[in-house]
């Protein structure tokens, strides 16, 4: 069995900076480490699914570094669209949180017991949503040619529609070249998201598929056709997935670390 938690969307800023005025994300993010820690079993490994940084300044990779350190599980970080390749390079890239050569994406594979995790970048600097060239694509298709251990797929921008439009606009640009990749490979048991600031689960090309929540600030949930995108300070949380004989399990974990009572 290999427990995976997931967060996502932490938009950390510099002491000081509140989002909106009055968003505080380091704070979340504190929240959010000390409920990892304090989890009964220890997942194997941390997946940190893109938009790390709000403004992707060195300094904001620097900070978010120092409190994720503090997490009791290794960890791994990805880029999402507030993201800057080079200073999350710089700030974690040759370590095991960011295991990628020196240049191009920050894409790699992570070997657990039961499980290849798969993190993919999506990332198309400049842009809110998300793209796949044909070079990341042709890495996808080796990484899962390679092994036919069951893989599970991360990467920031969905490819499927949530039904909140303005999200949906800025969702995976070209989903439809994933989902004929996976189509050629059927050991992969799932895939999860960030991006959206909320829990949405959904089947999309034949396989769970997961949104992570964000432990500070969520995009309100209105589909209205015409709604501009708004944020509320409901409570946020992070993702545990659960792997066991191929399948997954995923549990949303929000707030901080309840006070735990026995039945009597
Ligand atoms: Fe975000």
């Amino acid at each position: 069995m290999n427990l995976i938690a997931q967060i996502s969307d932490t938009h950390i800023r510099l002491p000081g900076q509140l989002i909106e005025g009055k968003i505080d994300t380091f704070a979340c993010l504190s929240v959010c480490v000390d409920r990892i820690n304090a989890l009964p079993q220890k997942p194997d490994l941390l997946v940190a699914s893109g938009d790390l940084a709000d403004t992707g300044s060195a300094e904001e990779y620097r900070r978010i570094k120092t409190e994720l350190d503090r997490l009791a599980v290794p960890y791994c970080v990805m880029p999402g669209n507030h993201d800057l390749r080079a200073p999350m390079r710089e700030a974690f890239g040759g370590s095991a949180a960011l295991p990628v050569a020196e240049s191009g994406h920050l894409q790699y594979a992570i070997e657990l017991e039961e499980l290849r995790v798969l993190c993919l970048d999506t990332l198309d600097e400049g842009n809110e949503g998300g793209w796949l060239c044909i070079d990341r694509l042709d890495w996808l298709h080796d990484q899962l040619a390679a092994s036919r251990k069951p893989a599970m797929i991360f990467l920031h921008h969905p490819p499927f529609d949530c039904g909140i439009p303005g999200m949906d606009a800025i969702k995976l640009g070209n989903p439809g070249v994933l989902s004929e990749l996976l189509a050629e490979h059927g050991h992969v048991i799932g895939l999860s998201s960030g991006h959206v600031h909320r829990s949405v689960f959904t089947q999309w090309a034949g396989l769970p598929a997961c949104i992570c929540p964000s432990p500070a600030h969520q995009i309100h949930l209105d589909m209205g056709e015409n709604t501009p995108l708004s944020w509320t300070l409901e409570t946020g949380g992070f993702l545990l997935h659960r792997v066991k004989d191929g399948m997954l399990a995923a549990h949303v974990v929000n707030g901080p670390t309840p006070e735990i009572t026995k039945y009597n």
